[in-house]
């Protein structure tokens, strides 16, 4: 019998049901799968606050746990780890940097095959570069990553997904706004990507894995967004920093939520514009081979 570890988390429970459709797809006579939920100490209420919704920043963007509750694996190896995960603030939610930093979990993911399993709104190539570096630092091997986000346009979902993760209720804002997350259809998509994994357990072989999940849908990388996310990477960097170092937080994340406000509603689409008009038409060449870096997994 072969042994998978499924180590994810969820707050809306958004995850959970992606976890749930990809282990169907794994789901087989020789396999066993065994699923551990993350769960911070001090527990990351959903819905959120808007002031603890950014308060989470600088933790989430300077990579600093928090404390979770023991993790107790039936196993001390396993033929295959799959983390899911989703990214806050272009980074990894601050469980997930905090279960990559459990010494119990970095002892069964050295030399093991990992598949990262992303549920996020649109932006996760930061906090993949992230996990990348974190999952090397613990000698695991990365053999596969699978991305589902809302494919709906970037403002408005940034609104909806806002709206939702303030309210909780995962409803269309005012009637207008699309269905907030990623989609039904989607999330059912997770259980081919299993199956597609669960042929690459069965004989062994991982080298092709990336290629063949790509070619399948399991990630796709926008231009746009990959642009965007590079630069606004780096400023909230040097928010965290700057927050890091003040007193009275409670202000300055006031000042970080209505330049957030500002960076994505008046600022973006000024710079994406100028973006579209003289540099996209003649940087084709660095696009698909940063495309092509995102896409795969070194
Ligand atoms: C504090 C916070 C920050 C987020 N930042 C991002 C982000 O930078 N990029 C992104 O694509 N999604 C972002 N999201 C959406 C999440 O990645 C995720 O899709 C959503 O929280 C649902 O996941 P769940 O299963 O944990 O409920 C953020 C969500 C939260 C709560």
């Amino acid at each position: 019998m072969q042994k998978i570890l499924i180590v994810y988390y969820s707050q809306s429970g958004q995850l959970e049901e992606i976890v749930a459709q990809f282990a169907a797809g794994l789901e087989n006579t020789t396999v066993v799968i065994e699923k551990i939920k993350i769960e911070p100490i001090e527990p990351y209420h959903f819905p959120w606050t808007s002031e603890r919704f950014f308060a989470a920043m600088p933790h989430s963007v300077l990579g600093i746990p928090t404390t979770l509750k023991a993790i107790k694996p039936a196993h001390s190896q396993y033929d295959l780890v799959v983390l899911g995960y989703q990214p806050w603030y272009l980074s990894p939610s601050i469980p997930t940097t905090s279960i990559l930093m459990n010494d119990n979990l970095k002892k069964i993911i050295a030399n093991t095959p990992v598949v990262t399993l992303i549920g996020a709104r649109n932006m996760w190539i930061n906090g993949q570069e992230t996990v990348k570096k974190l999952l090397s630092q613990s000698q695991a091997r990365l053999v596969g990553n699978i991305v589902l986000i809302d494919r709906h346009n970037n403002y408005a979902s940034a609104i909806s997904i806002l709206q939702w993760m303030l309210s909780g209720k995962k409803e269309r804002y005012k009637g207008i706004f699309p269905l907030p997350g990623i989609s039904e259809k989607d999330i059912c998509s997770a259980k081919t990507f299993g199956k597609i994994v669960a042929q690459h357990l069965e004989t062994g072989t991982w080298e092709n894995l990336q290629q063949q999940l790509v070619t399948s849908g399991a990630v796709e990388v926008n231009s746009t967004l990959m642009f965007v996310e590079q630069r606004a990477g780096k400023l909230f960097y040097l928010w965290a920093k700057l927050i890091e170092t003040k007193t009275d937080k409670t202000m300055w994340l006031k000042i970080f939520k209505y330049y957030l406000i500002v960076a994505l509603f008046i600022i973006a689409p000024v710079v994406l514009l100028l973006y579209r008009i003289f540099l996209k038409p003649f940087t084709h060449k660095s696009i698909l081979r940063k495309k092509k870096y995102y896409l795969g997994l070194t």
